[in-house]
């Protein structure tokens, strides 16, 4: 019988945890169940151009801690959406069918999809063609309701909380303000829990909109108390009270075109206005660093399991899923019940409720404290 041939691919921003996938999904898939592997480079640009490369023991060596991705990623190519030129001009086509024969032609039996939200849309939809396919959850924003952990959002807290704490000995030397502008899209999870492992004195999510009153409010009651630095941790999303999230960029041909970003900046120029007098202010923003580097050991470990189980799930023949941990336990869910359907902080949640016991502001009321 011939060796079942699987493929992979990542999709998206790309998230540390992609090369823990692959190099478990990979060593999993030979040394347990002997099959072949390829991967397609550049997401679905490589399934619509049939660039390949063969994953074998030696290529996934020495990967697993690794960020980025050694299949690189893009988060432009929806194939059923796609920008071709046609006698010279730019038309968006459905080129899907394309991918379905490259995927024939290389006698792929299944396709293994690392991705958020929008390159899982896309998997659930070649699902719906016939293909098997099986999604693992990437994405360090943390936003995807089917699942409590998408890998990636570890490592990014880990670097918002590093970098937290290099701020506060700069910003306490000078008696400075510093807004840190983290990523996130929509969800406040990389700023809440960043916020709260590196000690942020006030945390805008995109769930809480703030006033600038209670900002400032919370600033003066620091230096009422001879604590004359303020660390404000940012999301990306965030916007005030009858406001709109700050825009960076569109990207015309992605498939969630809107680039959020600038915020950092907004703030720090209205802050120094209200309170340029007694504070300098400097706007941080951590952007790509975030995704960057090593791959934490907990994301490690949550893409291992991950990549282990998507072979099992292979070898069971349970297509048309997406690999998910719920209440710690590793399992999995239909592809058709994990898009469109983002998960945000709860204003009301426990972490939240965490961070204003300690006296933190999320900006939308003003913060009291008993003497
Ligand atoms: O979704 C992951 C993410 O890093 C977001 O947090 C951020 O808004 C966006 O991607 C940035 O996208 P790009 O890499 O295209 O600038």
């Amino acid at each position: 019988m011939a060796k079942k041939k699987i493929a992979v691919l990542t999709g998206g921003g790309d998230a540390p945890g992609l090369n823990a996938v692959i190099y478990t999904l990979t060593k999993t898939c030979i040394l347990k169940y002997g099959y072949e592997l390829i991967g397609y480079k550049m997401g679905y640009r490589g399934l619509y151009l049939n660039d390949f490369m063969p994953l074998t023991l030696e290529s996934v060596t020495g990967i697993l801690h690794k960020g980025g991705s050694i299949l690189f990623s893009s988060n432009k190519d929806n194939l059923f959406d796609y920008k071709v030129i046609e006698n010279g001009v730019a038309v968006r086509k459905d080129v899907s069918s394309v991918a379905v024969e490259n995927l024939k032609k290389e006698g792929v039996d299944a396709l293994v999809v690392l991705g958020g939200d929008g390159t899982l849309t896309s998997a659930r939809d070649f699902s719906r063609l016939g293909i098997n396919v099986i999604g693992v959850p990437k994405t360090i924003d943390n936003d995807l309701m089917a699942t409590d952990r998408t890998f990636g959002f570890d490592t990014a807290v880990n670097i918002v909380t590093e970098a937290l704490g290099r701020l506060h000995t700069t910003a306490e030397s000078h008696h400075r303000v510093i807004v840190v502008e983290v990523m996130g899209r929509n969800a406040g999870w990389i700023a809440l829990y960043g916020g709260l492992a590196g000690s942020a004195d006030i945390i805008l999510l995109p769930e809480i909109p703030y006033t600038l009153d209670n900002v400032v409010q919370k600033i003066k009651e620091r230096d009422s108390r001879g604590k004359l630095f303020t660390i404000i941790v940012v999301s990306e999303g965030a916007r005030e009270v009858g406001g709109q999230q700050t825009v960076n960029k569109i990207v015309e041909d992605s498939p969630d075109p809107v680039r959020l970003g600038g915020i950092a900046h907004k703030i720090s120029y209205e802050l120094e206005q209200r309170i340029g007098e007694e504070h300098e202010i400097r706007p941080v923003v951590l952007g790509h660093t975030q995704r960057g580097g090593e791959t934490s050991p907990y994301d490690r470990i949550l893409s291992a399991r991950y990549g282990s189980y998507a072979a099992h799930l292979i070898h069971e023949e349970k297509f048309g899923n997406m690999v998910r941990i719920k209440g710690g336990e590793i399992g999995y869910v239909p592809l058709e019940e994990v898009i469109g359907s983002q998960k945000l902080v709860d204003p009301e949640g426990e972490i939240v409720n965490v961070c204003r016991d300690l006296g933190v502001s999320f900006g939308d009321r003003p913060v009291t404290r008993k003497k």
